[in-house]
This record gives C-alpha cells, structure tokens and sequence, in this order.
C-alpha cells in the first residue's frame, strides 16, 4: 500500500482517486471546491485542506486539473502548492493535459526538492475513468516509469512509456487533435449530406462500417444523431487542448494548419455557448 495524495477531483480526477481506494490505496485528497472531496471521503480517503497538507508525507503525488493555471497553483501556490511538500524519493505526476512548457517548469520545482517527477496524461474519458481503463502516455526517466506503473494500471487499462519528461504532454496533444479534427470534419460533413437531402441517420450507419471512420469517431456520431451532447469531453476542454497544441508546436516549429483551422471551429462553438457541451455538440455549428 502507497500512501498516495491525489490533487483535483473533477470528473476524471474523482473517478482515478475511487479506483485506487477500491483497490485499497491509501488516499489522501484534496479538491478546490468541497464536495468532491466529500464524496471522496465516503469511499474511504482522507481529506486535506490544501495540496501541500495532502502531499506532506505522501509517496506518489498525483495531480489531475484543469489546465496550465490550475495545476500551477496546485503544485506552486505560495501559500498551500504541493511542491513545498515533496520530500527526496517522492514521486510527483502530473496527469492533466497541460503544455510541455509548464511541464519543464514544474519538473525544476520538483527536482529542485530531489523528488523524482513523471508527467502522465490519460486517453479515454469519463466512462475509461470509471471503469479504470484509461491510457496512460507518461514522460519521464524510465526508471521512475517502472517503479509507478503498477500503480497507473490501477486506473488504466494501458501504461505507456512514450518519452522524456514533456512528452507525454506531447504526445497527448497530439491524440486529442487527431480526435477533436474527426469530430469536427463528421459534424460538418453530417450538415453537408443533411443539406443535401441524405437521411443522415443512414449515413452514420453506412459511414461507421467503413474503414475510414475511427470507433471514437463512429461512436461520436452516434451521440450527434442522439442530439446526446451530455459532456464527457467538454468543448470547453477541447478548445483548450486545441490551443496547447498549437502553442507547442509553434514552440518546435511544427506546423499545425489543420488543427489551427479546427481550433477555430471550436471556439466558434464557445461563443455560440456550447462550451459545456461534450465534443459531439460541434455539430450543432453545422445543422
Ligand atoms: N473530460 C475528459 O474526457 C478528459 C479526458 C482526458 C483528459 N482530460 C483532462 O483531464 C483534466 C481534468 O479534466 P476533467 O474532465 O476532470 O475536468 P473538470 O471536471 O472540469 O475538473 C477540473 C478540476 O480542476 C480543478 N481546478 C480548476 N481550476 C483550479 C485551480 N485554479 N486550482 C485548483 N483546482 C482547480 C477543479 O476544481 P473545482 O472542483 O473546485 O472546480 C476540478 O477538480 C484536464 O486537464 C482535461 O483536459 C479530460
């Protein structure tokens, strides 16, 4: 049994931080807002009131916020961040979708307290999360990967080893680009054959035999044609992923003009107020 803290309990952090106590991990959580925590302290954890009481003493440091800001103020804030608690032989995680720019920023506060550090972004959504089944593409020394990956697979259902600290950062950027432009190319395409008087519902059937059609894609679909826009994965989070993406490729001097075209969809579809909606709301742009 590790004595883990686990740092943001939004959808996916609350759902990660239940399958460790289910597996008997002794946890201790912190959340910006109560109630999560709460829920949390039902199942079994104990709770913190900042993220540096959370981290004192823990083993495996685990963050999982929204974006750059937030988890620099979980890990640095000057007052309760989790960094001033790291202790040499700690391991920190950083498993938010954030840049790799933050990502080497943090690693020299965590470094600088000779704890060990691993940024380890998740594919798959809320129902992965739940059913601990997400996949994991962690930066980092290979050495501290061995160490933690039994307990990553705690929460998922694949653990890979995909680069140096950073880029795992990358790499999931990359992933959820290659989602967020299928998404974005079936929802117009989907207003495309409607306009042109096809019975869409056929075509979702026939287009998701096909083998150009992804199973997220066809299974996004799906959720289009059910008007089903209940988020897992918020538009809100996808604009922001989008962003990153463009930001760090600019930063290696790749070039990104789809994902900068597809960006712009999906900030058209915040200002239209669909922010909240899951992915599969872009849709509403084009039908
Ligand atoms: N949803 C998905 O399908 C999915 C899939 C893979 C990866 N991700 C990534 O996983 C991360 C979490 O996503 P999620 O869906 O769990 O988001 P979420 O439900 O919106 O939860 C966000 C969490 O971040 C906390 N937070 C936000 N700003 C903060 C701040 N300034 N200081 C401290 N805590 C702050 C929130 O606290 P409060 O409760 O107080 O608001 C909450 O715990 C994101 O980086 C996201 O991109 C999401």
């Amino acid at each position: 049994m590790s004595h883990i803290a686990f740092l943001g309990l939004g959808a996916m952090g609350s759902r990660m931080a239940a399958n460790l106590l289910k597996a008997d991990q002794a946890v201790t959580v912190w959340n910006r807002s109560r109630e999560p925590a709460a829920r949390l302290g039902e199942l079994g954890a104990s709770l913190a009131a900042t993220p540096r009481a959370a981290a004192a003493g823990a083993r495996i440091v685990i963050s999982m916020v929204t974006d750059d800001a937030a988890s620099r103020d979980v890990w640095l804030h000057a007052d309760t961040g989790a960094a001033a608690s790291l202790e040499p032989g700690t391991i920190a995680i950083e498993a938010s979708t954030v840049t790799p720019v933050w990502i080497g920023e943090l690693a020299q506060a965590v470094h600088a307290k000779g704890a060990a550090f691993l940024d380890a972004p998740v594919a798959g959504s809320r129902p992965q999360a739940e059913a601990g089944q997400l996949i994991f593409l962690v930066g980092g020394e290979a050495a501290v990967f061995d160490r933690i990956k039994p307990l990553l697979e705690i929460m998922g259902g694949a653990v890979h080893h995909v680069g140096r600290l950073g880029q795992g950062a990358v790499f999931k950027l990359a992933v959820n680009a290659l989602f967020g432009i299928q998404v974005a190319a079936l929802g117009e395409l989907l207003g495309f054959l409607g306009r042109a008087g096809l019975d869409r519902a056929r075509a979702v059937g026939i287009l998701s035999s096909l083998p150009i059609t992804s199973p997220a894609a066809a299974g996004t679909a799906e959720l289009m044609m059910a008007g089903n826009f209940a988020p897992m994965f918020p538009i809100d989070l996808v604009e922001k992923d989008f962003g990153y993406a463009l930001e760090s490729a600019q930063a290696v001097g790749a070039s990104l003009p789809t994902t900068d075209a597809v960006r712009r969809i999906y900030a058209e579809a915040r200002l239209k107020g669909h922010g909240g909606d899951n992915i599969a709301g872009v849709v509403q742009l084009f039908t």
